[in-house]
Parts: structure tokens; sequence; C-alpha cells
């Protein structure tokens, strides 16, 4: 276990913690210590590195020390929710864990992405999902987090296109709506469908790989959304040339902080001010 901190922890503060791999690049110290600076909570939070086979040993460990809890990234996601002892009822429908709770009584798992996701939407970007006509791209674990909380907006439409079809399927399955489900796509059944709200949940952000979409499916005043932040993605370049309203990850990224703070520490954070802040940097 390799702690890098961000705080040096007194004796009397609660500490809190980032586990991933890689973890280096990680901006939740930043956002979390904001976030205690602004609410004035006695906190330390660190990035640790677990190794790639020692999630489970590395959270054992933190327990033992004494840590309140832990935000989860890739690629643990998975593995915390199999160490949890209870989980939400969010994460119970995406199996995939990203805030703990050491409690006295056991490992609580919660998943905020999905909650930060429309936060960011429907909050910071002023746009209603309700009765909208909104695409999912990507059926990986990002996209699984948020498609149960998209749902529950209650949009016109949601489809989720995936290059392999079989897990766009698997996500709209789960579907806690048996009324409601969604609906799973190819990337070439899109052609002549129109959305208000694409969403890119793929990693093809991360390799530069334009995604094969056709241009028709941003439609006027379309927002397009990646989960992506810190770099302009080809899904972004598409959807500017094609008129639509584009965003990346970073409000997703404040928000689903300030769920996890909230969850811990039992008050809401300011996040606009953080989003501008690491928008600066
Ligand atoms: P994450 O946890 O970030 O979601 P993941 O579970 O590996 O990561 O999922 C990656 C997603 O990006 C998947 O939807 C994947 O498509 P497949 O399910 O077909 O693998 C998608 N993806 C990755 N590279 C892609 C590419 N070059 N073209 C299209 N989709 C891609």
């Amino acid at each position: 276990m390799m702690a890098d901190k961000y705080a040096e922890p007194l004796n009397e503060v609660d500490r809190y913690a980032v586990v991933g791999n890689p973890i280096a690049h990680s901006k939740s110290p930043l956002i979390h210590m904001e976030f205690a600076r602004q609410t004035h909570q006695n906190i330390s939070y660190e990035r640790i590195l677990a190794p790639l086979d020692g999630f489970e040993a590395t959270v054992l460990e933190l327990i033992k020390q004494g840590y309140k809890g832990v935000n989860v990234t890739v690629p643990f996601k998975f593995k915390a929710y199999d160490l949890c002892t209870t989980h939400s009822p969010q994460v119970q429908l995406a199996g995939a864990v990203n805030t703990m709770i050491f409690a006295d009584f056991g490992i609580v798992g919660h998943n905020t992405d999905g909650d930060g996701l429309i936060e960011d939407i429907t909050q910071n970007l002023k746009t209603p999902i309700r009765d909208k006509r909104v695409l999912l791209l990507g059926a990986g674990g990002a996209a699984e987090g948020v498609f149960q909380p998209l749902l529950v907006e209650h949009p016109k439409l949601l489809v989720v296109a995936n290059r392999t079809l079989q897990k766009a399927e698997k996500i709209v399955s789960k579907s806690s709506d048996k009324a409601w489900q969604g609906k799973a796509s190819t990337f070439e059944d899109l052609n002549n469908q129109q959305f208000d709200i694409v969403i890119n949940a793929t990693s093809t952000g991360l390799s530069d790989t334009a995604l094969p979409i056709p241009d028709s499916v941003f439609a006027e005043n379309c927002l397009a959304y990646d989960m992506m932040y810190g770099r302009e993605t080809p899904f972004m370049q598409q959807a500017r040339a094609n008129g639509a309203r584009v965003a990346d990850g970073l409000g997703m990224l404040v928000e689903q902080a300030a769920e996890a703070f909230y969850l811990w520490r039992g008050v809401h954070p300011e996040t606009q001010p953080v989003i501008d802040m690491i928008r600066a940097l």
C-alpha cells in the first residue's frame, strides 16, 4: 500500500482516501479538502495506490488504521461491491461501489456516480432529462453506474448503444422498472434516430478513438456529455461539429464527490466554486 499524503493527519482528524490503480492523477483529494475547508470539517484525504491483486487487503488495513471511509476508482469498483456487507439500493442494481463507509457493524457500499451525473446535467447544465430522448454510449462499468439513475429521471427514451450488443442488453435487462426498461442498440442501428442528450460512457476518449455513430444522432439543441474530463475527445469534436452543446465530466466528478462527502459528513458542500477552481488549474 502506498499513500501519498495530501494533508498530514492529526490525532483527532477523521481519515478518508481514494483507492485505485493508477491513482497519482486523482483530483479527489483536492476536491474533498476544498469541501472540508468550506464546511469546516476536520478531515484528511489521501490517495492510495492498491496493488491490482491487493484491493481487499488494502481496505482491511485502512479499516484497522481507523479510516472512516474511502472512495473507490478504476479498476476496483466491482471488487468493492464484493467486499461491502451492506449495499444501498442503487448499488445492488449497478453491482459497483464508488463510496465505502467503514461503520461499526460492517462496510456500507454506495455508488454516487449516477447522482453526480444527474446533478451535473440537470442543475449545473440546466438540462432536464424528463421526457427527453437520451442516448447512452457504452456498456462498461461507467455506463452501468449511471443507467438506473438516468431511468429514474423518466426520459422519453433511453437507448444504450454499445460495440458489443449483448453488454448493452444486459444493462437494459437489469432495469428495476419492468414497465420501462430502455432499449439496447448497436451503433449502426442509430441511423435515422435523433437524441436530445447524448452521453459518452465509453473509454474511447482515453485512446482518442472516434465512435462509429452517425452525425444525425445530435438533435437540435442537443447536449453532448462526455464522462471524461481534461481533454477534448473525438466524441466532443464530432458533437461540436454537429451543433451540439458540449460538456465534459468534470462537473460529474465534483458532484459525485459531493454526494460521497454528504454520506460521510452529513453536510452538502457547494460544488460550483470547486468546479471553477479545478477548471482553472
Ligand atoms: P469503464 O469502467 O470505463 O466503463 P469498461 O468496463 O472497460 O470501462 O468499458 C469500456 C466501454 O468502452 C465498453 O462499452 C466498450 O465497448 P465493448 O463493451 O464493446 O468492449 C467501450 N469501448 C472501448 N473501446 C472502444 C472502441 N474502440 N470502440 C467502441 N467502444 C469501445
